[in-house]
C-alpha cells in the first residue's frame, strides 16, 4: 500500500499488576494479544469491544505513550522502533487524539478558546498565525456546534461532559491532523450531537484524514467506519465490514456483542 498510514503488526502489550505481594509472584494483564491491522489515507478502522478488552491501550501504544517491547507499530513507514526522538515528536504532531475521559483531557483552568487554541500556538509562533488560530478555533466550534457563549468560559465551571468531548475534538483537529486517533469521543454525547460530532469527522476522512475511531457501539461503528476489528481480552477475534460485523456477525462473541445490543 504507498498510502499506509498505520500499520501495527503483531502487536502485544502486558501490565504488570500493581499488588504484586497479594499473590507472590508478578501477576500480569494481558492488554493486546498479536493484534495486527493496517490503515491508509482516507480510511476510518472501527475498534469495537467491551470494557477492559484493551481499546485505550490501544490508542496508547500508536502515540508511543507505552513501552514498545513485542511487535511493531510503523508510522507513514517509520517504525517505532527506529524512530529518533524528533521523529517520534513529527509524528505525534502528525498524529491528533482524543483521549477518552473529557475531564482530565483538557486544561481545567484555560478558557474553551484558550483550549483549543493552545496545539496551534505551540506548534505556530507570530501575531497573524494568533489570528489564524483564533480564527480556526472559532469555525471549529461553530462546526462542534457549541454555544458561541461558553467560548470565553473556563473548561471547569462551565462545561457538561458532552461539551467537554465536543471541546477535545475541535483542539484535536486544529492542527488538521493527518491521523486521528478517537477513543469514544461521542459517549456522553446524546442520539443528536453523537451525528453531529460523527459528521464533522467524517468530513476530514473525506478530505483524506485517517481515522482510528474506538467505540463499544456497534451502530456508531457502522455508521462512521467500513472496516472494523472486534476485540476481546487484547485479542482480534473478528474482522471485517462493519455492515457484516452488525448485520451477519460470524465469531460468536460478535453475535454475543450484536445479541446485547437494544432493540426497538
Ligand atoms: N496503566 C495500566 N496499568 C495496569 N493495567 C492496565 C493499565 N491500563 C490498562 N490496564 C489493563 O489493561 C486492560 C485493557 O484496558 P483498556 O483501558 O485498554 O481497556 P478498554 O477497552 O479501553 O476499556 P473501556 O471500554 O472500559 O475504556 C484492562 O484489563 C486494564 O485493567
Ligand atoms: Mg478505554
Amino acid at each position: 500500500m504507498t498510502d499506509a498510514v498505520l500499520e501495527v503488526k503483531n502487536l502485544s502489550l502486558r501490565f504488570r499488576g500493581r499488588y504484586r505481594f497479594l499473590r507472590g509472584r508478578a501477576a500480569s494483564v494481558k492488554a493486546l494479544d498479536a493484534v495486527s491491522f493496517s490503515l491508509g489515507r482516507g480510511d476510518t478502522l472501527a475498534v469495537i469491544g467491551e470494557s477492559g478488552s484493551g481499546k485505550t491501550s490501544l490508542l496508547r501504544a500508536i502515540m508511543g505513550l507505552l513501552p514498545l517491547r513485542e511487535g511493531d507499530i510503523e508510522l507513514w513507514g517509520k517504525s517505532a522502533r527506529s524512530m529518533s526522538a524528533d521523529e517520534r515528536s513529527d509524528i505525534r504532531r502528525r498524529c491528533g487524539y482524543v483521549l477518552q475521559d473529557p475531564y482530565s483531557s483538557l486544561p481545567p483552568t484555560m478558557s474553551v478558546m484558550d483550549a483549543v487554541t493552545e496545539p496551534w500556538n505551540i506548534v505556530h509562533h507570530g501575531r497573524g498565525k494568533r489570528e489564524e488560530g483564533l480564527s480556526r478555533a472559532r469555525s471549529l466550534l461553530s462546526e462542534m456546534k457549541l454555544p458561541e457563549d461558553l467560548w470565553p468560559s473556563r473548561v471547569r465551571y462551565s462545561l457538561s461532559g458532552g461539551q467537554r468531548q465536543r471541546v477535545a475534538v475541535a483542539r484535536a483537529l486544529i492542527l488538521e491532523p493527518e491521523l486521528l486517533l478517537c477513543d469514544e469521543p461521542t459517549a456522553m454525547q446524546d442520539i443528536s450531537t453523537r451525528g453531529e460530532v460523527i459528521e464533522v469527522l467524517q468530513r476530514r476522512v473525506g478530505a483524506g484524514m485517517a481515522m482510528v475511531l474506538v467505540t463499544h457501539d456497534l451502530f456508531l461503528a457502522r455508521r462512521a467506519a467500513r472496516r472494523g476489528i472486534v476485540l476481546n481480552r487484547g485479542m482480534i477475534v473478528d474482522a471485517g465490514g462493519t455492515e457484516q460485523l452488525l448485520l451477519n456477525p460470524s465469531h460468536e462473541y460478535t453475535r454475543a456483542l450484536v445479541a446485547a445490543l437494544p432493540r426497538i
